[in-house]
């Protein structure tokens, strides 16, 4: 069964509505992408182990706990990229490593065109960030290149899904659980997510 976890929080839902309307500017959609991802973040990163330790206050030893594993932003280019700066300030230790695909416009299925990957894994849990699951090719084929790194704990971090993409990437990958904000209606016949948002990539950049 898909394992996906769609955010109800009135904080996520307010500034949902606020992106997905065709009048926000590129400034406006950019903010609030990175304000988005941040509480998506902060959703998905629940279960992250730690590990105990103490700390010294001016008062005396407090219980504390840090981070035990390495964590790996994976944004995929381009629209994924709105959503590293604001996630990678509340975990700045992160690692964060790019993987370029885009979609086919003729076949929808994703080209990869940037992978900078070292060898070995260095890395235990990855965050693969996106704002749209649509057909959900893109999200799969980067769990597929992850997968062959060697990383052992993915998630997936979008914002908009589509049944169709939920479907392909849940299905190939059942493992990844997904976390969004919403989940639409359907694809339309160019593989856009309606009522989605339009174009994340063209909105954020200005572009198209
Ligand atoms: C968009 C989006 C996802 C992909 C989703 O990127 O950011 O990466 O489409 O579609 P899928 O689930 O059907 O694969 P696009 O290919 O438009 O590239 P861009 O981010 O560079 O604009
Ligand atoms: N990519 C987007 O940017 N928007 C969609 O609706 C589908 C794919």
């Amino acid at each position: 069964m898909a394992d996906v976890r769609v955010s109800n929080h009135p904080l996520i839902q307010h500034k949902l509505t606020l992106l997905r309307d065709k009048r926000t500017e590129p400034k406006k959609f950019r903010e609030l992408i990175r304000e988005i991802a941040i509480l998506l973040a902060y959703e998905a990163t629940q279960d992250l182990a730690t590990t105990p330790t103490t700390v010294e206050t001016p008062m005396g030893v407090a219980k504390g706990y840090r981070l035990q594993e390495n964590i790996g932003l994976v944004p995929i280019l381009r629209a994924g990229l709105g959503m590293v700066e604001g996630i990678w300030e509340m975990m700045p230790s992160a690692e964060v490593w790019h993987i370029g695909l885009y979609r086919d416009e003729r076949t929808l299925r994703p080209v990869e065109y940037y992978n900078k990957l070292p060898v070995a894994p260095t890395v235990q849990v990855c965050l693969i960030l996106d704002p749209m699951l649509a057909t959900g090719g893109s999200a799969s084929a980067t769990v597929d290149i992850l997968k062959r790194w060697g990383a052992q704990r993915i998630k997936f971090v979008g914002i908009i899904a589509a049944p169709e993409g939920i479907a392909t990437l849940s299905g190939r990958h059942p493992d990844v659980p997904i976390h969004v904000a919403a989940v639409d209606e359907r694809l339309n016949e160019i593989g856009y997510i309606v009522p989605g948002l339009g174009d994340a990539g063209d909105r954020q950049f200005g572009t198209g």
